[in-house]
């Protein structure tokens, strides 16, 4: 068999053309296709605005930014996920704090999160970052009243989650990153993600001011709009009015988010697939404690399974060219985390749940082939 990753892009001829075809115009950054792709992203998840950013990370810094996050901005966010979700409140020299997650979903949970907020003083902590884990979405209505009793914001980190959704009160389908709880989102198409530029990131919004001030940081803090100018010496005149970054991202990468979004459905529809063949195939195994299983509304970024020898697991599947990975070593145990003041112990469930979970091969053009090959060895392993 040749060597299965866990995840992967899948680039068409399509995609192809609309990136050549775009390296032969007249712009290779910031020209159509990035309000092209934009528009058309904001469409597809039902927000108002969508601004594309270099990265994932550079979105969440922005969004960071947007929310005047300094020295004495407290954060919480999950301890499983990729540090970038974290790591943005430091950029701004906030603080983060880390509460546990949910055993079933793997997501942060609601009253550990509520707990933490009680256990400081009134006005202590300015905002939450929830994030979407392997495409499960959470339940942002929950988060957002939490959100308003204690006057926070929300960032909703939905890199995982295009296409994902959970249900509100009202029974309405809810998209990941839609901004209806949030105040922002942000989404990456890094390779392995949904949708594929490169690199490349979007937030999203529904907030004209926190919108405009993207626009602004995304370049150097630079306007040339004639309504916003303070003074105006001529046609070549610009004004750096706050101190931003160069996060932009390229025409010819918008071009293939362009064509990659048109099949995100599709890529959704056969990760559903894939995901319901996994849970068929384990769910009278003893030797799965868990799985990501058949959730209504997962994205399936990742799938999940917790067994007990996961290093073990995880080293035969490797001898047989089959590529898993551990998603995520808890942030809060990093070392930089740690001369921050954590440590090993803060987050049982968090700690337990990396113990024992590996990521499973999941994207699109997994062939049946593969996935029964994958999941033969599994059985295999863990019946032996
Ligand atoms: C949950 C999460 N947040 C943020 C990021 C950062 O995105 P990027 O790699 O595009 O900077 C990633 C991507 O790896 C991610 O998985």
């Amino acid at each position: 068999m040749k060597p299965i990753p866990y995840g992967r892009q899948n680039i068409t001829e399509k995609d192809i053309k609309a990136v050549t075809e775009t390296l032969q115009s007249d712009f290779l950054t910031q020209g159509p296709k990035i309000e092209e792709f934009e528009k058309a992203f904001a469409k597809y998840i039902g927000c108002k605005y969508a601004v594309a950013i270099s990265n994932g990370t550079a979105a969440l810094h922005l969004c960071a930014m947007a929310l005047d996050v300094n020295t004495n901005t407290n954060v919480i966010t999950t301890p499983i996920t990729f540090s970038a979700s974290a790591n943005c409140i430091r950029y701004c020299g906030g603080n983060v704090y880390f509460a546990d997650i949910n055993p079933d979903t793997f997501t942060l949970d609601l009253a550990k999160v509520e707990a933490l907020i009680n256990s400081k003083p009134k006005g202590f902590f300015k905002g939450i970052i929830p994030v979407d884990f392997a495409g499960h979405a959470v339940n942002l209505e929950a988060f957002k009243k939490l959100a308003d009793k204690y006057n926070l914001w929300i960032i909703e980190d939905a890199c995982h989650a295009p296409g994902g959704y959970f249900t509100d009160s009202s029974g309405k389908k809810q998209l990941c990153g839609n901004s209806n709880f949030a105040d922002m989102a942000i989404f990456s198409f890094h390779p392995v993600k949904h949708i594929a530029c490169g690199e490349g990131g979007m937030i999203t919004t529904n907030n004209e001011e926190l919108y405009k001030k993207l626009l602004l940081y995304r370049t150097h803090g630079i306007t040339k709009n004639p309504e916003l100018l303070i003074e105006n010496h001529g046609g070549w005149y610009y004004e750096m009015q706050e101190l931003g970054y160069n996060y932009r991202l390229t025409d010819f990468q918008a071009a293939l988010g362009i064509t990659q979004l048109e099949r995100a459905d599709e890529g959704l529809k056969r990760r559903k697939e894939i995901a319901k063949n996994y849970y068929e195939a384990f769910r009278n195994e003893k030797g799965i404690i868990k799985q990501s299983g058949v959730v209504d509304g997962h994205a399936y970024h990742l799938y999940i399974i917790e067994v007990e020898n996961r290093k073990g697991l995880y080293d035969f599947l490797r001898s047989k060219n089959v590529f898993c990975q551990v998603h995520y070593i808890p942030v809060h145990t990093m070392p930089y985390y740690k001369k921050l003041g954590n440590k090993a112990g803060d987050f049982p469930v968090a700690e337990d749940y990396y113990e024992k979970c590996l990521s499973l091969p999941m994207y699109p053009t997994l062939t049946p082939d593969e996935q029964n090959y994958v999941i033969e060895n599994i059985i295999n392993f863990i019946n032996n």
